[in-house]
């Protein structure tokens, strides 16, 4: 794994240049919101920039994060932590497919524009000289590590044998079989839960089955395929390289129970299971509900 230090040895990025950084925080500070609609009006020629930020919410959020972005270089603290920053920035960008020539493009283009700040407010000053060389040297560094995340898929791990580059390729195509095999088992199971949905139709219109539990059998499946269908919407988005979010195992959960409460309130004797059965789905819509809360922060 690397460290900053390594990368700060390797750019020859020292203390004098972590100094000239914070010197500059001020005076980028005043320009933060001109460097955040440039961007944007520089960014705004991709052609695929509607598709990536496709809405004022995600473009503002974008913002934000660019902006913080733009105020950490400035910050004079470049330790571990920043280096875990700008790895996940990296591999935000990878996760959504975004072309790596956007990002150098956007890079070259703020580096120009922070010159551009410099050479304007230190003319012909031998500060303005110091200031670019680090400034140089903090953007070379970012678009190194952003950069690198790509290239090792999201994962900036540097394998140090050709065999370990092996094993990670191997393990990453079997990970994406089992992703697919996923997708074909639920796409099943849901196949299967149609058919108990006829079969309940069946039994009620040639066989006598009961109106009552008929029309609670099939309330019960319908609730296991709402939940396999959002486990399968959500193995489907793993497979296009977003996060899995683990709150569809819970829903699928409580649907199995919400299934079972059904089923128990037709039996007058099964109050007590019917009880303890609530009270797990309280437990696990709790769940669920901190769970998405803490994915949408
Ligand atoms: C130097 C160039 C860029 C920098 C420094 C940058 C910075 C960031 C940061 C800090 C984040 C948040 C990462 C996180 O969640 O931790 C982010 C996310 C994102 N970026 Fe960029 N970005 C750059 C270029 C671009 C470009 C060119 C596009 C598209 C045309 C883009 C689209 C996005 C999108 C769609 C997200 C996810 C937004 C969300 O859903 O929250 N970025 N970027």
């Amino acid at each position: 794994m690397e460290t900053l230090d390594r990368i700060k040895l390797i750019y020859s990025f020292n203390d004098k240049d972590a100094s000239n950084l914070i010197q500059l925080n001020d005076l980028m500070k005043t320009n933060s919101d001109e460097f955040i609609s440039n961007v944007y009006s520089f960014i705004s020629n991709f052609d695929d920039f509607s598709k990536f930020l496709p809405n004022e919410e995600i473009r503002n959020r974008h913002q934000e994060k660019l902006r913080q972005w733009f105020a950490g270089l400035f910050s004079g603290t470049y330790n571990n932590e920043y280096l875990r920053k700008l790895k996940r920035i990296g591999e935000v960008h990878a996760d959504i497919k975004l072309p790596s020539h956007y990002v150098s493009a956007t890079m070259n283009y703020i580096r120009n524009y922070i010159l551009g700040i410099i050479l304007k407010n230190f003319p012909g000053s031998s500060k303005r000289d110091e200031f670019s060389s680090s400034v140089n040297k903090i953007i070379d560094i970012n678009l190194d590590i952003i950069i690198s995340s790509y290239i090792n898929e999201g994962k900036f791990y540097i394998a140090n044998t050709k065999f370990e580059t092996k094993i990670i390729k191997f393990s990453s195509k079997f990970s994406y079989i089992l992703d697919l095999a996923l997708v074909i088992s639920l796409i099943i199971a849901t196949i299967m839960v149609f058919l108990l949905f006829i079969f309940e139709i069946y039994d009620f219109a040639f066989k006598g089955g009961a109106f009552e539990s008929t029309i609670i059998d099939i309330l019960g499946a319908m609730l296991i395929v709402w939940a396999i269908r959002e486990l399968l919407e959500e193995e489907v988005k793993k497979l296009q390289g977003h996060k899995f979010a683990l709150s569809a195992f819970i829903g699928l959960a409580m649907a199995a129970l919400l299934r079972k409460i059904l089923i128990f309130s037709l039996v007058p004797k099964k109050s007590i299971e019917v009880a303890i059965l609530g009270f797990l789905v309280l437990v696990l819509g709790i769940v669920y509900w901190l769970m998405n809360k803490n994915e949408k922060n």
